[in-house]
C-alpha cells in the first residue's frame, strides 16, 4: 500500500488555507521523513501560479500537478497538494492505496487565514463565498481519496500533527 522505500509515508489533502503545509511539516519531521509541498514543486519549475493560470489557464496548471503528484508519490514522504488537485480524475487515480488525510477547516476560522492571499481562484470580491462554494463543490472528491480526516478550524497545528502522526503509525 505504501511507498516500500518510506513506509511512513502520508499525503495531505484539503480545501485551500486548511493547514496542509504547517500540518505537513509537522508530520514529516515528527516521523523523520522528508517534506513535498507540489505547490512549491511546481512553482519552483514553472513560476507564481496566478500567472501560470493567468497565462495558461487551469486545466495546464492541473497537468502540471498531476504530474508533481505522481513524481512526489515515487520519492514518498509527507506530501501536501494543492487543494485543487482531487478534481483532476487522473490525479485521484494515482492516489488510490496511499495514506492519504483529508484536512477540513470551519468557514469562521478560514476567513482569518484567507486575507492577504493570492489564491487566483478566490481573487475578486468576497474570498470566503467563493472558498465556501468551491469546498462545497469538491467536497465529495475529499472524501473519495482520503482514509480520515482531521478538523483544523481550532486547535494548534502541532496537535493535529500528532494525532496524524499516531494515527499513521497504528497503520503500519
Ligand atoms: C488551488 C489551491 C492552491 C493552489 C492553486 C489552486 C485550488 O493550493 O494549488 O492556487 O484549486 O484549490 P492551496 O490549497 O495550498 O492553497
Amino acid at each position: 500500500m505504501t511507498n516500500a522505500a518510506d513506509p511512513l509515508s502520508v499525503v495531505l489533502v484539503g480545501p485551500m488555507a486548511s493547514g496542509k503545509t504547517s500540518v505537513g511539516r509537522r508530520v514529516a519531521r515528527r516521523l523523520g521523513v522528508g517534506f513535498i509541498d507540489t505547490d512549491k514543486r511546481i512553482v519552483a519549475a514553472h513560476g507564481p501560479i496566478p500567472a501560470l493560470f493567468a497565462e495558461h489557464g487551469e486545466a495546464h496548471f492541473r497537468d502540471l500537478e498531476r504530474a508533481a503528484v505522481a513524481q512526489a508519490l515515487s520519492e514518498g514522504g509527507v506530501i501536501s497538494l494543492g487543494g485543487g488537485a482531487v478534481t483532476d480524475a487522473d490525479t485521484r487515480r494515482l492516489l488510490h492505496g496511499h495514506p492519504v488525510v483529508f484536512l477540513t477547516v470551519s468557514e469562521d476560522a478560514v476567513a482569518d487565514r484567507l486575507r492577504g492571499g493570492t489564491r487566483p481562484l478566490l481573487a475578486g470580491d468576497d474570498p470566503v463565498e467563493r472558498w465556501k462554494r468551491i469546498f462545497a463543490e469538491r467536497r465529495e472528491w475529499y472524501e473519495e481519496v482520503a482514509s480520515i480526516s482531521f478538523d483544523t478550524s481550532r486547535r494548534p497545528m502541532q496537535r493535529i500533527a500528532d494525532e496524524i502522526v499516531a494515527w499513521r503509525r497504528e497503520q503500519r
